[in-house]
């Protein structure tokens, strides 16, 4: 069902509005409902920071959404090293999640251009979240990818309410940025409705694989046949090299 989201047509999308509620994992024990707070209050605090600004909301929470792929790579290179053994190919999934992540950052920049207050906030968010996540990932990384796994349920539902501004006209939808264009190989038409569609089914699959891998670490199974499908991205992300 949530491969559904893929496909840009207006049934499709009210198809995923009303499956929305679906797409979420269960909390189950004291971990995923720490996660799960944490989540709902960073949401309660970005709902009241940016309302309706999906531009400028989706630029700050990207900053934010790159950094937990990062450190999840780089904690996990170490933990291989030190004890010897093989990654299951995690540190490559995370690596690439933290650049479609910036990829994101570097599409809305070119839709929306942070107020000074914006880039202030960004400089110390990022102090913060790196240092917390760090130790979230440290003492428990099943927590830590629940939480990603629902930091990318509610950036889905932003998404969704982004489309819905666009559809009804209160956002314009304007030509796709050419970086947009060259990274998800899109058509010379293409518009921001066409970006957002896509940034979309990105964050859908980041949110099954951070469950999925929370799962895993919590010795439940993780079947991939469960993961959305990801966008084909352009292996040269540069678009002048
Ligand atoms: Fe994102
Ligand atoms: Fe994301």
């Amino acid at each position: 069902m949530t491969n559904m989201i893929l496909v840009p047509d207006k049934l499709a999308l009210a198809t995923e509005r009303n499956v929305q509620p679906a797409v979420h994992h269960q909390p189950n024990g004291f971990s995923d409902r720490f996660a799960l707070g944490f989540t709902k209050l960073l949401r309660f605090s970005a709902d009241r920071l940016f309302a309706k600004r999906y531009g400028h909301r989706a630029i700050v929470l990207e900053t934010v959404a790159a950094v937990p792929g990062m450190v999840g790579a780089m904690l996990t290179h170490l933990s291989c090293l030190r004890r010897m053994r093989d990654d299951d190919g995690w540190i490559r999934t995370l690596m690439e999640e933290a650049e479609n992540e910036r990829m994101h950052l570097m599409t809305f920049i070119e839709i929306a251009k942070p107020t000074w207050f914006e880039r202030m906030m960004i400089l110390s968010v990022q102090g913060v979240f790196l240092v917390g996540f760090s130790i979230l990932y440290l003492v428990s990384s099943r927590t830590a990818h629940r939480v990603v796994g629902y930091f990318e349920e509610e950036a889905v539902t932003s998404y969704t309410l982004y489309l819905q501004e666009i559809d009804e006209g209160r956002s314009p939808n304007v030509p796709a940025p050419a970086i947009a264009k060259h990274y998800w190989k899109m058509a010379d038409d293409a518009k921001l409705r066409d970006v957002v569609l896509l940034v979309r089914a990105d964050e859908a699959h980041h949110r099954d694989v951070n469950h999925g891998f929370a799962n895993k670490l919590n010795g439940q199974p993780d079947d991939p046949a469960l993961v959305a499908a990801y966008p084909d991205h352009a292996s040269e992300i540069r678009l002048h090299v």
